[in-house]
């Protein structure tokens, strides 16, 4: 049985005192809750911050991005072991922001994956198709050439520390989520692509959370898809209550 698993993505919102409260109201609110995995990734600038209110409690701290050098003369860059040394255990790669508004690609993707792996972070990998690729019928191809790109040379072994994230760009802060049945088809699709490179067993374990408009009134039929093992949550994720809700839709 997967444990779900609820990841909030504050994206660029937040200033570092409602980034402190937010954190210290989730904190209050799981307290003695651990029926669902939960973390939470603010912007780089308050993961420290926000390391200090999470240190000893069920919320794990992550981040949206990371560069795919350890160190050197990469200006503005952040590297993951930075991230690792701040506390974090999650990073986010290939968000559909960074591929579609940064140009980011599946090679760029797949170096940073890497990097972030060796560095002892746990990926949050997200892929999801444009709604012209979903009406042109050719959603399954795009996740497959994302699969196959982001994940070229990951081996079996790593994929304990890997989280897919099913995000469709139409339903991103949309307020149009995939129906359950568009997200359970296609965790499937995802499932069975991951059993066909990596073994059966090793796509059972897989964490596989959606993303895209979820919130606490659609989070119950979308996280208790078969497939569905938990979310990647924007909007709603910068309310307590609202992220709460979701949680709690996913016990
Ligand atoms: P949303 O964003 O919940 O605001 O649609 C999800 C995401 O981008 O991860």
């Amino acid at each position: 049985m997967r444990k779900k698993f609820i990841a909030g993505n504050w994206k660029m919102f937040t200033d570092l005192a409602t980034a402190k409260k937010l954190t210290q109201e989730i904190v209050t609110l799981m307290a003695g809750n651990n029926k669902v995995d939960v973390a939470i990734c603010p912007p780089f600038t308050y993961i420290q911050a926000v390391g200090e209110i999470v240190k000893g409690s069920n919320i794990s701290l992550g981040a949206q991005n990371c560069f795919h050098e350890k160190e050197g003369a990469f200006t503005g860059e952040i590297s993951p072991n930075m991230l690792a040394d701040l506390g974090c255990k999650y990073v986010i790669l290939g968000h559909s922001e960074r591929r579609h508004k940064m140009g980011e690609c599946d090679v760029t993707i797949n170096k940073k994956v890497h990097a972030a792996l060796a560095s002892g972070l746990k990926v949050i990998l997200c892929l999801g198709e444009t709604l012209d690729e979903r009406q042109a019928n050719k959603t399954n191809d795009i996740l497959k050439n994302q699969l196959d790109g982001s994940l070229a040379g990951v081996n079996k072994d790593n994929l304990d520390s890997l989280v897919l994230a099913y995000e469709p760009v139409w339903a991103i802060g949309t307020g149009h989520n995939a129906t359950p049945q568009q997200a359970q088809d296609t965790h499937a699709f995802i499932r069975s692509w991951v059993s066909k490179h990596h073994g059966a067993e090793t796509a059972s374990k897989l964490i596989i959370q959606y993303g895209g408009s979820v919130k606490p009134d659609n989070a119950a039929s979308l996280l208790h898809q078969a497939d569905v093992d938990g979310g990647l949550i924007g909007g709603a994720s910068l309310k307590a209550d609202q992220f709460l809700g979701i949680i709690r839709a996913g016990m």
